[in-house]
C-alpha cells in the first residue's frame, strides 16, 4: 500500500485510510463489536529537506584520482595499492588515502574488481555472508586463464582500468578521463559508454525496457506507488548492454535500421554489476555512465557475456542463483482486494467466480484479516475461526488456495494498555531482543497501519525462531489445530523496505498513547467521535483516549512542527571538509520521498543491527532479509513443501526464494503498458515469478482497461488481480466483455499450464527468461532494442496486447527472416507479414493477439477449473513447423509441490522430415494419456498416419490452413503420454 508523497495525495490518503476503521454502524453486524482500530496520527512530517545533490553544482572537479603502486598481475588477476593523488578534494566525504586494489579473474567470463580502503574501515556488504550468501562468492577454483573471455588493462597514474572482450575487443568497462572518488560518504566511480548505448536493467523503476541516456536511477528501497523513474521498493544493480555492429564494417551503428537493413548487423551483450546494499546514485549520460555511492567500497563485476543476450544473463544468474521452482497452483488465477471486510465476501467471490464459470486458483487477504491491522494475528469477528475452518475446508475440497499478507513492521504495544498485553509477538520480540534499536540502544519505534510498530532486524540469527514462531501461531489464529497443519498455501510480505509512515523514530517517547485517534476530525467524521466507535464501545476508553490525545499528542505535534522547518543543512564551500552525517550525508542521493531525507517514509539510516551495524550500510536488503527468514521458517514448519512467497522488496538474488509483483500502480493504460517491461527486468534478474497487480490497485478501474488486462495478465508469469480499499470492485465477473475476455485468455492460460511449468524449470537451472523482450530472439536487428509493447512468453509465443483504449486494433512486428513463420494461435494459420512490418491486426475487447513461432512445440493440457484439475486431463501438442518442416519442444513435469521431487521427467519433442518424436527421461509420470497432436505447416494431405507404425484412423487436414490434427490418441497412449517414446509419422 502506498502513502502518498504530495500533501494533496495525501491528505486525499487520509480520506480512505482514516475511513478504515471507523464503519458506520449499518455494516454488517458480523463486525459491529470487534473493530477496535485506532491507529495513531501520521506525522505530518516529510523529514530535513535535502537539496538533490545530482542538481547541485558538482563537487568532485578538483579530485584527481589515486596513483596505482606495487601492482602484480598472477595468474588468478591483479593486485596492489592506490594512493591518493594530492591532497583530500572532499567531494561529498574525507578521501581516503590508502586504496586496496584487488582483481579477480573469478571465472572464464566473470571479472571482479574490488577497490576498499586499506584500513577496512567502510563497511565491506562482502564480508556479511551471514546476510547475503551467493554463488558470486564461491567461484570454481578451475579457472584457466588462457580461456578468460576478457582482459583487464589499467594506466597506473592516475590509475584507471578498462575492461575489454577479447574475441572482439570491445571494451565492456573503462574509466580512462574519470578519476576515481573514494571517500567515507562518497565514492564515483565512472565507465565511459558507446553512443545511444542499450543497457537494460538497473530496477526497479517504472521505466520503459531500454534505459536511454539521460536518466538518474536512484538506489533506496522505497514504498511508493508507481513514480516514474525514481526509486522504488527492490534494489538490483545490474545491467545488461546490447551492442550492434553493422556487419564486415566497424563504421558507427546506424539505429535507425529499416526493414531493408535486417540482418546487415550483428551483435554481442555483456553485464555489470556493482554489488552493494548502500544508498547510490546511477547517472546515465550520453558519454558515460557514473555510481555515486553514499557508502561501502567497490565490488565491481563485469559478465563479459555472449551474442546471445540470453547467455549474459545466464551469466548473471548464475553468480546470484537460480531462481526456486514454484508450486504448481501458483500459476492460477489470483484474486485479491484490499477491503474484503470479512471472510463471507471472499466467499461469495469464490461462488460468483464459479457462477460465472472464471477460474480462480487463490484468495489473497490484504490487512482486513488481521486483529487491528497487526501481524499473526486474526480478526475473531470477521474472519472467525469457525469461517475460517469451513472455508479453509471448502477450498481445499476444490483445489484452491489462500495467501494472507504479512507486514514487515509489528505493532508496539503500549505498556499502559492492559488489552495489549496479549500481543505476543511484540513482547516475545522484546524477550528475544529482536528489534532494530535507535543509536542508544532504545528500541526503534515507527508507524505503520497498526499504529507505533518495531522492525524486526532479520540480521539478527535470533529472529529465525522468533519470525517462524509468529507464523506457527498464526496458523492457530487461522483455525489450525495440528503443528504440522498450515491452511495457507503462502505468504505475502508488504511494506518491507520497511515503509514507515512517520520520519524517524517517531514513537520512541509517546508509545503509551497509543492508540488514539489523530486530533483532528478526519473527512466525513460527524463531531462526537464516540458516534464512530462500534456499539458497545467502552465509554471509559474514550475519556482515556481524549486526555492523551490532549496530552502527548499537542507535545508531539510541536516536535513534529518544529522539524519541519525547511533548513537545508549547511554545504560547506567546495573544497572543505564536509561533516561525517548518517542521516543527512553530504551527498544527497534522489530518492523521491517527502523532502528527500533518507528517513523519510522508511526506516532511517542510523537505525542499528544487532551488531552495530547501521541501517545505513545495509538499507536495500531489508526485505531480503525479510524473504530469506521467511523461507527458512516455511521449509521448517513444512520440510517437503517450496515455500511460496511473494515480496514487494526485493534485492540480487531475490528469485532464490521468493516472486514478486510490480506493487502499487494504478488502473490506467500506462500502468499496463510498463507493466511489460517491468515483467521483462525482474525476468532478466532471476525473479521470473513476476506480474502486475492485474486492472490495476489504487483508482477505479474501468470496463475496457480491465478486460484488455485482464487478458494481459493471462501471459504474466505471476497473474493476480489486486486493488486498493476503497476503489471501486473489480472482480472480473463485474463486467460482461471482462468475463468474456478472462474466461478467454484464461482458457489459453491454463491449456498452456504445461509449456509455462516448463518454462519456470529452465528458469531455475539456467536463469532463462519467461517474458523475454523480442531481442533476446532476434539479437541481430537493432530496430527491436527498445520493443517493449509486445513480449515473448518463453521463445514460443508472441503476444501483442492492446495497450491504449477506444480502439480494436493492435500494431506489432513478427520478428525473424523471411524464413520465420508465425502461426495465429486462434485460427492456426500462418500470418501474413512481411519482416518487422509494423502490421496493423484486429483485437476486438475480448481478443488479445497472440502468436506461435514456426519451429517450435508446445505441451498443453485440455484446461479446466483449477490447475489440479488441468493436470488430471489429457495432454496434446501444438506442432508449428517452420518453413524446412522441422520444430523442437519439450516438457518438464513432476508432482508441482515437493520441495525435492522424488521423480521428475523430461521430455524432448522433435519433429522433422514427416516425423514427429517423443523422447523421455526420467521416471515421473501423471497417467494422462496424449489426446492429440495438431502439426501446423503441413503442406498436402498425408496418405496416413502412423503412431509407432501403427495405423490411426482418426485425423483430419485442412488444405486451406495446411493444419493436420491427429485425434484419439488415448488408446496408443494410456499407460500416459510420455511413458515411453513414440513416434508419429504423416
Ligand atoms: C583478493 O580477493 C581474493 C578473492 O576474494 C582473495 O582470495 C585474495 O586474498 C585477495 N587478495 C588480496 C591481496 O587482498
Ligand atoms: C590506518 O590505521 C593505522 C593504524 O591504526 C593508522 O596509523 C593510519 O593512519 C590509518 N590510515 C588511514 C588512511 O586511516
Amino acid at each position: 500500500m502506498l502513502f502518498s508523497l504530495d500533501l494533496v495525495s495525501k491528505s486525499i490518503f487520509f480520506i480512505f485510510l482514516w475511513s478504515l476503521p471507523f464503519r458506520s454502524v449499518a455494516d454488517d453486524s458480523a463486525s459491529s463489536t470487534s473493530y477496535r482500530v485506532e491507529p495513531t496520527p501520521i506525522t505530518p512530517q516529510e523529514g530535513i529537506p535535502q537539496r538533490i545533490s545530482v542538481y547541485q553544482p558538482y563537487r568532485g572537479g578538483n579530485c584527481h584520482g589515486y596513483r596505482a603502486k606495487d601492482i602484480s598481475r598472477t595468474d588468478q588477476g591483479v593486485t596492489g595499492s592506490l594512493e591518493l593523488i594530492g591532497s583530500p578534494c572532499y567531494a561529498y566525504g574525507t578521501d581516503y588515502k590508502d586504496l586496496l586494489l584487488n582483481v579477480t579473474y573469478d571465472t572464464e567470463e566473470r571479472i571482479h574488481v574490488s577497490i576498499r580502503d586499506a584500513n577496512h574501515t567502510q563497511f565491506e556488504f562482502s564480508n556479511r555472508h551471514d546476510i547475503w550468501d551467493a554463488p558470486i562468492y564461491h567461484p570454481s577454483s578451475s579457472v584457466n586463464q588462457f580461456n578468460l573471455l576478457y582482459n583487464f588493462s589499467f594506466n597506473a597514474d592516475p590509475f584507471e582500468f578498462w575492461i575489454t572482450r577479447k574475441s572482439d575487443g570491445e571494451v565492456l568497462f573503462d574509466t580512462r578521463g574519470h578519476p576515481l572518488i573514494f571517500e567515507d560518504q562518497y565514492i564515483e566511480l565512472t565507465t565511459n559508454m558507446v553512443d545511444d548505448y542499450n543497457i537494460y536493467g538497473l530496477a526497479e523503476t517504472i521505466h520503459g525496457l531500454r534505459l536511454g541516456n539521460n536518466l538518474t536511477r536512484t538506489f533506496w528501497a522505497n514504498d511508493e506507488a508507481s513514480p516514474l523513474d525514481q526509486n522504488m521498493y527492490g534494489t538490483h544493480p545490474f545491467y545488461l548492454e546490447q551492442r550492434y555492429k553493422p556487419v564486415d564494417s566497424n563504421s558507427n551503428v546506424n539505429y535507425n535500421s529499416s526493414s531493408e537493413q535486417q540482418k546487415k548487423y550483428t551483435s554481442a551483450s555483456h553485464g555489470v554489476l556493482m554489488l552493494t546494499a548502500n544508498g547510490m546514485d546511477v547517472l546515465l549520460r550520453p558519454k558515460y555512465l557514473q555510481y555515486r555511492m553514499i557508502g561501502g567500497i567497490i565490488d565491481l563485476y563485469v559478465y563479459a557475456g555472449s551474442e546471445k543476450p540470453q547467455n549474459t544473463i545466464t551469466q548473471f544468474i548464475e553468480s546470484i542463483g537460480f531462481p526456486q521452482m514454484h508450486q504448481y497452483w501458483t500459476m492460477g488465477f489470483h484474486m485479491c482486494r484490499w477491503g474484503y471486510e470479512n471472510i463471507s465476501q471472499i466467499m461469495q467471490v469464490r461462488e460468483n467466480m464459479r457462477k460465472f464459470n472464471i477460474p480462480i486458483e487463490t484468495f489473497w487477504s490484504d490487512i482486513d484479516y488481521m486483529d487491528s491491522l497487526r501481524d499473526f494475528t486474526v480478526d475473531p469477528i470477521s474472519y472467525s475461526q469457525e469461517q475460517m475452518i469451513e472455508f479453509f475446508h471448502d477450498i481445499e475440497s476444490t483445489h484452491q488456495h489462500y495467501v494472507p499478507i504479512v507486514d514487515a513492521a509489528v505493532y508496539a504495544a503500549n505498556p499502559s494498555n492492559r488489552s495489549d498485553d496479549s500481543y505476543g509477538p511484540y513482547y516475545e520480540g522484546i524477550e528475544k531482543d529482536v528489534f532494530l534499536k535507535n543509536p542508544d540502544g532504545s528500541l526503534y519505534i515507527g508507524e505503520v497501519w497498526p499504529g507505533f510498530t518495531v522492525f524486526p532486524d532479520f540480521t539478527n540469527p535470533k529472529v529465525q525462531d522468533y519470525w517462524k514462531h509468529g507464523i506457527q501461531n498464526m496458523s492457530y489464529a487461522f483455525g489450525s489445530n495440528s503443528s504440522s497443519y498450515i491452511p495457507f498455501s503462502g505468504l505475502w510480505l508488504d511494506m518491507n523496505e520497511p515503509s514507515s509512515f512517520c520520519v524517524g523514530s517517531c514513537g520512541s517517547n509517546l508509545v503509551n498513547s497509543n492508540p488514539v485517534h489523530p486530533p483532528f476530525k478526519l473527512p466525513g467524521e460527524p463531531d462526537d467521535l464516540t458516534l464512530n466507535y462500534p456499539e458497545g464501545f467502552n465509554l471509559t476508553n474514550k475519556t482515556e483516549y481524549a486526555s492523551a490525545s490532549s496530552a502527548s499528542l499537542s507535545q508531539y505535534y510541536a516536535t513534529a512542527t518544529s522539524s519541519m522547518q525547511p533548513v537545508y543543512p549547511t554545504a560547506v564551500p567546495i573544497g572543505q571538509q564536509p561533516k561525517h552525517d548518517i542521516n543527512h550525508p553530504p551527498y544527497a542521493i534522489n530518492t523521491e520521498q517527502g523532502n528527500h531525507d533518507l528517513a523519510n517514509h522508511g526506516v532511517s539510516p542510523n537505525a542499528t543491527h544487532h551488531d552495530g551495524t547501521l541501517r545505513y550500510d545495509l538499507f536495500n536488503i531489508y526485505g531480503y532479509g525479510e524473504i530469506k527468514v521467511t523461507h527458512k521458517a516455511l521449509t521448517d514448519l513444512q520440510p517437503k513443501v517450496r515455500p511460496f512467497i511473494l515480496s514487494r522488496s526485493t534485492f540480487l538474488g531475490s528469485g532464490v526464494y521468493s516472486a514478486h509483483w510490480l506493487g502499487d500502480n494504478h488502473s490506467n493504460w500506462p500502468n499496463m503498458f510498463f507493466s511489460i517491461s517491468g515483467m521483462m527486468v525482474f525476468n532478466m534478474l532471476g525473479v521470473p515469478m513476476v506480474g502486475a497487480d492485474v486492472c490495476g490497485f489504487q483508482d477505479n478501474a474501468d470496463e475496457e482497461l480491465c478486460a484488455r488486462w485482464m487478458a494481459m495478465g493471462a501471459f504474466s508469469p505471476f497473474y493476480r488481480n489486486h486493488n486498493q480499499l476503497g476503489s471501486i470492485h473489480q472482480e472480473p465477473y463485474l463486467w460482461a466483455s471482462v468475463a468474456e475476455s478472462s474466461r478467454r485468455a484464461m482458457n489459453i492460460r491454463y491449456s498452456l499450464l504445461p509449456y509455462w511449468y516448463t518454462l519456470f524449470r529452465q528458469a531455475s537451472y539456467d536463469g532463462s527468461t519467461l517474458i523475454r523482450p523480442l531481442f533476446f530472439e532476434f539479437p541481430d536487428e537493432p530496430s527491436l532494442a527498445g520493443a517493449d509493447r509486445q513480449f515473448l512468453v518463453g521463445d514460443s509465443l508472441l503476444v501483442s496486447p492492446v495497450l491504449e483504449p477506444n480502439t480494436t486494433t493492435v500494431n506489432g512486428v513478427f520478428p525473424g527472416d523471411e524464413n520465420t513463420v508465425w502461426y495465429d494461435w486462434y485460427n492456426h494459420t500462418a500470418i501474413e507479414h512481411k519482416p518487422y512490418e509494423n502490421k496493423t491486426m484486429d483485437a476486438p475487447l475480448e481478443h488479445i493477439n497472440v502468436a506461435i513461432r514456426g519451429n517450435k512445440i508446445i505441451p498443453m493440457q485440455q484446461p479446466a477449473y483449477t490447475t489440479e484439475e488441468t493436470r488430471k486431463n489429457p495432454f496434446s501438442l501444438l506442432v508449428a513447423l517452420d518453413k524446412q518442416g522441422t520444430a523442437y519442444g519439450n516438457l518438464y513435469a513432476d508432482d508441482g509441490v515437493s520441495l525435492t521431487p522424488n521423480a521428475t521427467l523430461w521430455v524432448d519433442f522433435s519433429a522433422k522430415s514427416n516425423k514427429l518424436s517423443s523422447s523421455s527421461f526420467g521416471t515421473y509420470n501423471d497417467h494422462v494419456p496424449l489426446a492429440n497432436v495438431t502439426i501446423l505447416g503441413v503442406s498436402s494431405s498425408p496418405k496416413q498416419v502412423l503412431f509407432n507404425g501403427n495405423i490411426v484412423n482418426s485425423y483430419t487436414y485442412s488444405d486451406s490452413i495446411q493444419e493436420l490434427i491427429i485425434n484419439n490418441l488415448n488408446n496408443f497412449t494410456s499407460a500416459g503420454a510420455f511413458a515411453s517414446n513414440w513416434t508419429i509419422t504423416w
